[in-house]
């Protein structure tokens, strides 16, 4: 079927993007879904820093490519094989499909499964195929979704059942924001009720994780961003205090607030400095959790002393570390009682067409949550 997506064929263009059009909507061929497979209609795809960190080159990816990850939509036909989702199911995506059967899925942990990590980085669904095609030329997938368009092809094992009642906008973003923000906390980090945590880079994935600490008992909640308006706004999420990154003297003010550091501190803006932040501001016997996904030449260096004498933690936390059947109905069951409002990180909803403009504003650290809908 012909549909139109977003697609790059070019990463490194200059911003502003709304001119350079890194994305170009084009009118492309969806083959029909596969074994294992389920064609979705798409009705809502938030813009992650991942998307962006393809178009600027951070995460070089093969081209082109049909960027978008973070999708909700509504069955329209399963392919063969698929015998437990039905033709207008609501479901969000995984950015990770899962096998369940490598070590990691076996071990309950689907967001480092073997072959979904492999057929992220070549573009294509779990079976190895690409269903996007453009006059003869194939597509890339972007991590198993794409969906920045109108329909998508995925992968049985990329999707997760929803609620209905729930509108697409506002669950579309426990796709990424959700469970990557949320999960940091409450699965990797597992932090204890009245611990003190900071979370440093308040995006879609920081301000989740700022309010699934809220949510999970942290009697201190310490905003860190370089925007000032980013900390206006974790303010009136429930920051307990905000602190300017780009003062040099960061580190030492958050200490000093904190007696000598937070038992838990995040980072969520996928830049090094932001990870200096972050681990200059752990306590002794603190944990640094890190969520962001810099350019894989970029290296983090600390003092190894400071590991072994303060018996420091540092953890990387992808997707969470959820398990996404079981933690998005989980955190949606929260956020319909009101505990985890995370419909307050949607500052915009866009067309298709304003997706470039749209990523302006996302690098210019304006936005929490921009969502296209469809
Ligand atoms: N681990 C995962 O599974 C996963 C999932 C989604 C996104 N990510 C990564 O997480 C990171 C954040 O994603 P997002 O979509 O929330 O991004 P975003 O662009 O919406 O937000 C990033 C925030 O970090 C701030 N920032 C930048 N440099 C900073 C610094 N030095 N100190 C403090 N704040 C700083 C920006 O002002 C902005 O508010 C990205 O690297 C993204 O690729 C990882
Ligand atoms: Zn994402
Ligand atoms: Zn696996």
């Amino acid at each position: 079927m012909k549909i139109r997506a977003a697609v790059l064929h070019d990463m490194e263009l200059p911003k502003p993007y709304a001119e350079s059009k890194p994305l170009k909507i084009e009118t492309v061929e969806l083959d029909p879904p596969q074994y294992g497979e389920v064609l979705l209609k798409i009705k809502a795809a938030g813009l992650c820093h991942s998307d962006l960190s393809v178009i600027n080159g951070s995460r070089p990816r093969p081209m082109p490519m049909a960027l978008g990850h973070e999708a909700a939509g509504e069955v329209v036909e399963v392919g063969e094989g698929v015998t437990d989702l039905k033709p207008g199911d609501h479901v969000v995506c995984s950015f990770v499909p899962s096998c369940g059967h490598c070590l990691p899925c076996q071990e309950g942990r689907p967001a480092l499964c073997e072959p979904g990590a492999a057929v992220n980085n070549e573009g294509t669904l779990l079976s190895g195929e690409r269903r996007l095609h453009l006059n003869d030329a194939v597509i890339h997938h972007h991590l198993g979704v794409s969906g920045f368009a109108e329909y998508a092809v995925v992968a049985r094992n990329s999707l997760v059942k929803v609620d209905p009642e729930i509108p697409f906008d506002k669950v579309a973003i426990f796709g990424c924001a959700v469970m990557t923000g949320v999960g940091a906390v409450v699965n990797t980090a597992r932090i204890q009720y009245g611990s003190t945590v900071a979370v440093v880079g308040l995006g879609g994935v920081g301000l989740s994780a700022l309010l699934g600490a809220i949510g999970a008992g942290a009697s201190r909640v310490i905003a860190v961003d370089i925007n000032p308006g980013k900390l206006e706004f974790a303010k009136e999420l429930g920051a307990t205090d905000t602190f300017d990154s780009r003062n040099s003297d960061v580190i030492s003010l958050v200490r000093s607030a904190t007696h000598g550091g937070v038992d838990y501190a995040f980072e969520t803006a996928g830049a090094v400095p932001a990870m200096e932040v972050a681990y200059g501001i752990t306590r002794r016997g603190g944990t640094t959790v890190t969520t962001g996904l810099p350019h894989p030449t970029h290296q983090f260096s600390f003092p190894q002393v400071s590991l072994t004498a303060e018996e420091r933690t540092i953890k990387g936390s992808y997707v969470g570390s959820c398990v996404p059947a079981r933690d998005i109905p989980r955190f949606i069951e929260l956020y319909k009682q009101g505990r985890l409002p995370v419909e307050r990180l949607l500052t915009d909803k866009i067309s298709l067409e304003q997706i470039n403009e749209g990523f302006d504003r996302l690098a210019r650290g304006e936005a929490s949550r921009i969502v296209v809908t469809l």
